[in-house]
């Protein structure tokens, strides 16, 4: 199942807004050699963690993109959806739905925006059976918005499950900068 979907309109309706062409890499990613830079616990009940992580393995964008000297905001950028076959082994989405809340939570009481450091791959959320990542493959820093997460950990975790023949999935920005993924913690 693949659909474009903009965050944004997500974050009030959590309806796909366009049917679109499939991303180039929807496929599932695993944190090669992850290193953690810093680990916090985040949300109301400071229960899910959040660590900011090296890989060795992180896909990067093409070098012809030129390196950004502020971070580039990407808060409402289209991506689009894919979800990982087959059924089986998937995160409980009630496990994502508190990672999903504990951002909305954050976004309100810490802020609505957080950077990633081009420098570090991104950062991993996990609670109980639930992982989601925010991988950025660009060369240059980004922003990003804590309620855009939260509304595709919600999306993806209840969209890509058993029932369509799913176990998780990603939503990877249509210029290929970032993605999320929402995962069954290892
Ligand atoms: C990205 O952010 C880091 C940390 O704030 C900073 O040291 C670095 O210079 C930034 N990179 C660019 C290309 O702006
Ligand atoms: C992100 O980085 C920019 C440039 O360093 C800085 O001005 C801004 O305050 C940072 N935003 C957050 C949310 O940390």
């Amino acid at each position: 199942m693949k659909f474009t979907i903009f965050a944004l309109a997500l974050a009030s309706t959590l309806v796909p807004a366009i049917y679109g062409s499939p991303a180039t890499s929807g496929t599932d990613f695993t944190c090669e050699d992850q290193q953690v830079v810093s680990t916090s616990y985040i949300g109301e009940a400071q229960n899910v963690k959040s660590e900011i992580v090296t890989c060795s393995n992180t896909p990067k964008a093409p070098t012809s993109l030129v390196s950004q000297a502020v971070p580039v905001n990407v808060c409402g950028a289209t991506c689009t959806t894919n979800c990982f076959t087959p059924s089986g082994g998937g995160p409980d989405p009630n496990d994502c739905q508190v990672i999903a809340d504990a951002l909305l939570y954050d976004s309100q009481n810490v802020g609505a925006l957080f950077n990633i450091t081009a420098a570090t791959s991104g950062v991993v959320m996990q609670y109980q059976s639930c992982e989601t990542f925010f991988i950025d493959q660009a060369s240059y820093n980004l922003t990003y918005c804590r309620t855009d997460w939260s509304s595709l950990v919600n999306y993806i975790a209840f969209n890509c499950q058993a029932t369509q023949n799913a176990h998780g999935g990603n939503c990877v920005a249509s210029d290929q900068t970032w993605f999320v993924q929402v995962q069954t913690s290892t």
